[in-house]
C-alpha cells in the first residue's frame, strides 16, 4: 500500500508574515482558495499575535471570517499567549497550533518568553482551547537551533514536548525556524522527543535556509513522520530570525515525495500554477525549483 504523507501548508500564515510583499485580505482569501483547489486539507490561514510585532498578520482575524467554510480544509490559527488563544477561538479556528520555543534568545525576542514560561503558557491557555472543544497542535521553534544563543539541546526540545503532551496536545512540531538543522540532526531531536513524549504523533517543520530543507524532509519521513509542513512558492520566515528565509516549498516537497512512491493528495500542476500566481500578487520571484523546472516527465 502507498504510504501517505500528509503536508500542512503554512504559506498564509509562514509563507507571508515576513514577505516584502503585500497582500490584501482579498487576496490572501484567494490564495487560500487556490491552495484549496490544489488539495491541501490542513493549512495555517493566520497567527493571532500583537499586529505591532508582526504587522502583516493584522487581518487574521477578517481572513478566517472570509472563509469557505463549506471546504474540508481544517484552517489552523497561530497564537502564543492567551490573548492569542482567545482571538483564535472566537474566530472558530478548526486548529489552534501554540508556539513552544526552545531556545533562550529567540523566545526573548519573539515572545519574550523563556522556554519555561512558553509551556506555562501553554498550561495556562490549553484548558481554554479544550473546554471550546478545538483540536490544539504546538510547534516547538528553534528546535535545531536558535539563532541568538546558538545549539540547543535535544533534552530541552525533549522536555518542552512532554509538556505539551501532559496539557493534553495531541500533535507536537518540531521547527527549524532558521534553518540550521542536518538529516543526522532530526533524527537525533527525532529520537529524543520520541523517548520523552511517546504519546505525542510529530510533524516536522524545516526552512531551507541553508540548503538542507529537502533533506531534512526525507530524514523525517525516513524515521517515520508523516506529517511535514510546507510553503507553497518556499516562501516566507520569521520577522525574528536574522536572514530568515522560506519554508521549504510545498510544490517541492509534494514532488520529491510523490516521484518516490509517496501520496500526498496535492496537485503539482495547481500548486506550481499558484505559486506564478503568488509571484504576480508579492511582486518578486518565489524561490521554489518546482515553480521555474516544472515537474517530470511532465504532463
Ligand atoms: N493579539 C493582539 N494583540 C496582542 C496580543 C495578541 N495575541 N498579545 C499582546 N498583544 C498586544 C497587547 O494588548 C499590547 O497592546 P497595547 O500596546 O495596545 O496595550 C501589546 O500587544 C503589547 O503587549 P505585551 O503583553 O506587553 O507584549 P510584548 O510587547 O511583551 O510582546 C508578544 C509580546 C507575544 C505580544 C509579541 O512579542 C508578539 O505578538 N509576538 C509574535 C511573534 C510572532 O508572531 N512570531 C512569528 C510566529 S512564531
Ligand atoms: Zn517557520
Amino acid at each position: 500500500m502507498t504510504r501517505r504523507i500528509d503536508i500542512v501548508e503554512v504559506g498564509p500564515r509562514d509563507g507571508l508574515q515576513n514577505d516584502p510583499g503585500d497582500l490584501s485580505t482579498e487576496q490572501k482569501l484567494e490564495f487560500i482558495s487556490r491552495l484549496e483547489a490544489a488539495g491541501v486539507k490542513r493549512m495555517e490561514s493566520g497567527s493571532f499575535v500583537s499586529p505591532k510585532a508582526v504587522p502583516k498578520m493584522a487581518d487574521s482575524g477578517d481572513v478566517f471570517r472570509g472563509l469557505d467554510r463549506s471546504k474540508a480544509t481544517r484552517h489552523i490559527a497561530l497564537a502564543l499567549n492567551e490573548k492569542g488563544v482567545r482571538r483564535a477561538i472566537d474566530a472558530q479556528a478548526d486548529e489552534i497550533n501554540f508556539v513552544l520555543v526552545a531556545g533562550e534568545g529567540f523566545g526573548e525576542k519573539n515572545q519574550r518568553m523563556s522556554p519555561q514560561q512558553s509551556a506555562d503558557m501553554l498550561a495556562q491557555c490549553a484548558p481554554l482551547v479544550h473546554e471550546a472543544n478545538i483540536p490544539l497542535s504546538a510547534t516547538i521553534s528553534v528546535a535545531f537551533g536558535d539563532p541568538y544563543t546558538g545549539e540547543v539541546d535535544p533534552k530541552v526540545v525533549g522536555n518542552l514536548a512532554a509538556q505539551a503532551q501532559r496539557a493534553g496536545v495531541a500533535e507536537v512540531g518540531l521547527g527549524d525556524t532558521i534553518g540550521v538543522a542536518t538529516p543526522w540532526d532530526v533524527r537525533r531531536v527525532i529520537d529524543e522527543v520520541r523517548m520523552q513524549a511517546p504519546d505525542v504523533y510529530l510533524r516536522l517543520h524545516f526552512h531551507d535556509t541553508r540548503g538542507a530543507g529537502l533533506a531534512n524532509v526525507a530524514a523525517a519521513v525516513e524515521a517515520g513522520i508523516d506529517v511535514i509542513d510546507a510553503s507553497c512558492g518556499g516562501i516566507g520566515g520569521c520577522p525574528f530570525a536574522p536572514a530568515a528565509t522560506g519554508n521549504v516549498a510545498t510544490e517541492d516537497v509534494v514532488y520529491m515525495l510523490e516521484r518516490a512512491g509517496f501520496e500526498t493528495g496535492l496537485d503539482l500542476d495547481k500548486l506550481i500554477e499558484t505559486a506564478k500566481w503568488l509571484e504576480t500578487a508579492l511582486g518578486h520571484p518565489v524561490s521554489s525549483s518546482l515553480s521555474k523546472a516544472g515537474g517530470f516527465p511532465s504532463s
